[in-house]
């Protein structure tokens, strides 16, 4: 983006992948305003991005109630919001445990979906929520919702993750992007 023009921030809450960052738009010579911060709680005032993207950040780690309005309050009316992230449909098919792989049976009720800790004692805590509940938070925030882009994996896919399957992934729902416009 910063290569065809646009003026980019990237926020993130964890200093050594802002270290990173830095170190890689340095390598490529890129301008880029690196910012340490959290999705729920932005640091920049009211309407002042058009455009704003997560790719597993905040659309994963932070609670949707929270960033959502926070992205919609930095945009401005008619701005775009596009995040990527695991699709419901897929954490419904992974039980509790650290070495929990995608099945082909429902192992965790839809309707519990939100706060998901894994069942790992002092894990990460991700979020998941029903498409339901993320439309109701999305036009709730103001956002007109144009695109759910379900992902399916192609025949020759591969994975780095032992947990996701890539025969899984071309059969289901394993990831998803929304592509969501504030309202003017
Ligand atoms: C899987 S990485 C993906 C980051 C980026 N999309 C990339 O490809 O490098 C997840 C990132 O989300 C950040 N993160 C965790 N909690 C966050 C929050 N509450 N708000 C924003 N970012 C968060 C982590 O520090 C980490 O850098």
């Amino acid at each position: 983006m910063t290569r065809r023009g646009g003026r980019v921030t990237g926020i993130d809450p964890t200093p050594n992948q802002l270290a990173s960052a830095k170190a890689f738009s340095a390598e490529h010579g890129l301008d880029i305003r690196w910012v340490q911060g959290f999705g729920e709680n932005l640091p920049f005032p009211d309407a002042s991005f058009d455009f704003a993207i997560s790719e597993y950040g905040a659309a994963l780690w932070a609670d949707p109630e929270r960033w959502v309005p926070e992205a919609a309050r930095i945009l401005r009316p008619g701005g775009q919001l596009v995040f990527y992230t695991n699709a419901a449909f897929s954490t419904t098919c992974l039980a509790d445990g650290e070495d929990a792989k995608l099945e082909t049976q429902l192992k965790r009720p839809y309707f519990d979906l939100y706060a998901v800790d894994w069942g790992v004692k002092d894990g990460p805590v991700e979020f998941h929520i029903p498409h339901g509940r993320w439309i109701e938070i999305l036009t709730g925030a103001g956002f007109a919702i144009e695109r759910l882009v379900e992902i399916q994996a192609p025949d020759n896919a591969e994975s780095p993750f032992d947990w996701a399957d890539p025969d899984w992934a071309s059969r289901w729902p394993m990831e998803e992007a929304w592509v969501v416009r504030r309202s003017s």
